[in-house]
């Protein structure tokens, strides 16, 4: 229950604040004031979303509310309508001065309280406002060392969060991608992905980092990821991020890799043997394999990133195909594409029909279909390893045992006569299945291990693109949708433009 006098102040008259709509507030006596001085405008707008969207008031200015005419104390009034101000890493000190500047309460008003941004984090977890308590207080207690803030609203796995496409800290985790990727080059697993989740991290931050004590508590911000964004912060470029991007190794790696078929390992043997440009690969076909070879031939076309309409296009040459070779299949358009994205290295399709069992021996008549119309300039074909013994326990997350073509097909450019190549990924999978290949193939990567990770570590279930598996019982849990799955899991439904983690 509220204090008297607080219950009294929820009814006074009515507010002038750019924030507050007192009518859909759930806590009337509650009126919170977030004073910006350590936290920034963004941080402040976004914390300030956060309390509206628990049905908390919020209000925009620290002043009186109450018109001049009509209030006894006059303009000098600060705190008839703010209960509980809140400020983030600041002493008992400075907040008590930042109160007799902002506005000094006169006698017989009460002050508001002014509190830690602890206060204000315990609330939201708890979807109310928590009892004050001394330790909340600015005036009693020394701010404490580690704010709790974005523990709360910033959980350790990727698929507990929302990460949108476009975000607010892009060319901070583009440098602390490309320290993943470099570390990738070196076969540096644990590297790769400490900077690809801190990567992730600041794309799921719903405001810029701009100062560097934002950082504070957030989850995989370890000290090298915490240094690279401090450099950035403060001379906008970061002196290891520029050497890694100029340095011969990671430029040749990096053109390797972007070759279709040709991954790290063989990437960092040509270039322990010299080798350096794609000349010099054409010049020696007999290291390629088939696939790398139809890579360098079309590589121009491959590099160049595939857009939304291609990609619909091809979504009508793959239906038309897959409907003649089979009336009722389906066709679901996956990967990046499925996530919001306007560009991607490929298109990839999903292929299922809802009778179990029907869609075998499909995806062949398919390729047959696209190769009569000329449409096929490579393709290789992975036959289904679905009934092999003990795939199902396979805890790999890079590879299922669909059946699948890995395709490159030509496709007419709107223009007329031109045509480019374009690399497309189709993969079949049984009607029972499909959810999980459906999650399986939206991805991110990263979301795809973070998922899987959280499934073992957090609830001892095994995912992959086939099942969600209990490991000692061997049984697979039955669902009809990808929501389902994250029910199974107990986790918040994202839908796939939140997946780009
Ligand atoms: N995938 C998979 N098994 C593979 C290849 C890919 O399960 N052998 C999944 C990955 O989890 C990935 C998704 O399929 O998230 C799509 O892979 P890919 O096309 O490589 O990545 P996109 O996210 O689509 O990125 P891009 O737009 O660059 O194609
Ligand atoms: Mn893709
Ligand atoms: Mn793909």
């Amino acid at each position: 229950m509220l204090p008297k006098r607080r219950r009294m102040r929820a009814r006074s008259p009515g507010c002038a604040d750019a924030f507050c709509s007192p009518s859909s507030a759930l806590f009337p006596g509650v009126a919170i004031y977030l004073a910006e001085p350590r936290m920034g405008r963004s941080r402040r707008a976004f914390l300030t979303r956060l309390a509206l969207s628990k049905g908390f008031r919020v209000l925009d200015t620290y002043r009186c509310a109450v018109p001049r005419t009509r209030c006894s104390a006059g303009a000098r009034c600060a705190s008839s309508e703010v209960t509980h101000v809140v400020m983030e890493q600041t002493s008992a000190e400075v907040a008590a001065c930042w109160q007799e500047q902002a506005a000094a309460p006169p006698l017989g008003c009460p002050r508001p309280a002014l509190l830690d941004i602890s206060w204000f984090t315990e609330s939201m977890a708890a979807g109310q406002p928590v009892p004050v308590e001394n330790r909340h207080c600015l005036e009693v207690a020394e701010p404490r060392k580690e704010p709790s803030t974005p523990a709360v609203l910033m959980p350790a796995y990727a698929c507990q969060r929302s990460t949108p496409l476009v975000h607010h800290n892009s060319s901070l985790s583009e440098a602390l991608e490309t320290l993943a990727e470099a570390a990738g080059f070196e076969g540096s697993e644990g590297r790769l992905l400490s900077f690809r989740r801190s990567a992730s991290v600041l794309r799921a931050l719903p405001w810029p980092v701009t100062v560097l004590s934002q950082l504070q508590g957030l989850p995989h911000f370890g000290e090298h990821s915490s240094n690279i964004v401090q450099e950035l912060l403060e001379r906008g470029v970061c002196e290891e991020v520029e050497r890694v991007r100029s340095s011969e190794r990671y430029q040749t790696m990096k053109l390797f890799t972007q070759i279709f078929g040709v991954g790290v390992k063989t990437a960092d043997r040509w270039y322990r043997q010299g080798l350096r440009t794609l000349d010099e690969l054409r010049e020696q076909p007999q290291r390629l394999t088939r696939q790398q070879w139809a890579g360098l031939q079309h590589h121009h076309d491959l590099c160049t990133p595939v857009g939304r309409l291609d990609a619909k296009a091809l979504q009508q040459l793959v239906e038309a195909a897959v409907g003649r070779a089979l009336p009722g299949a389906t066709v679901t358009l996956t990967g990046g594409f499925r996530r919001g994205k306007l560009q991607g290295h490929d298109v990839d399709f999903l292929i299922t029909h809802p009778e179990e069992g029907r869609e075998a021996g499909l995806l062949p008549s398919v390729m047959c279909q696209l190769q009569s119309q000329g449409l096929v300039l490579y393709h290789q074909h992975q036959r289904s390893h679905l009934g092999d013994p003990g795939h199902l326990a396979q805890q790999s997350h890079t590879m299922d045992a669909f059946e699948r073509s890995l395709c490159i097909l030509r496709l007419l450019q709107p223009s007329g006569a031109a045509w480019k190549a374009v690399r497309v990924d189709l993969v079949v999978a049984p009607w029972s299945q499909f959810p999980f290949a459906l999650l399986g193939w939206t991805g991110s990567k990263l979301f795809e291990r973070e998922l899987r990770r959280f499934s073992r570590k957090e609830k001892g279930l095994c995912l992959n693109s086939h099942g969600l598996f209990h490991p000692e019982q061997k049984t697979c849990f039955h669902v009809a949708s990808e929501e389902d799955i994250f029910t199974h899991l107990g986790l918040a439904y994202l839908p796939p433009e939140q997946r780009n983690a």
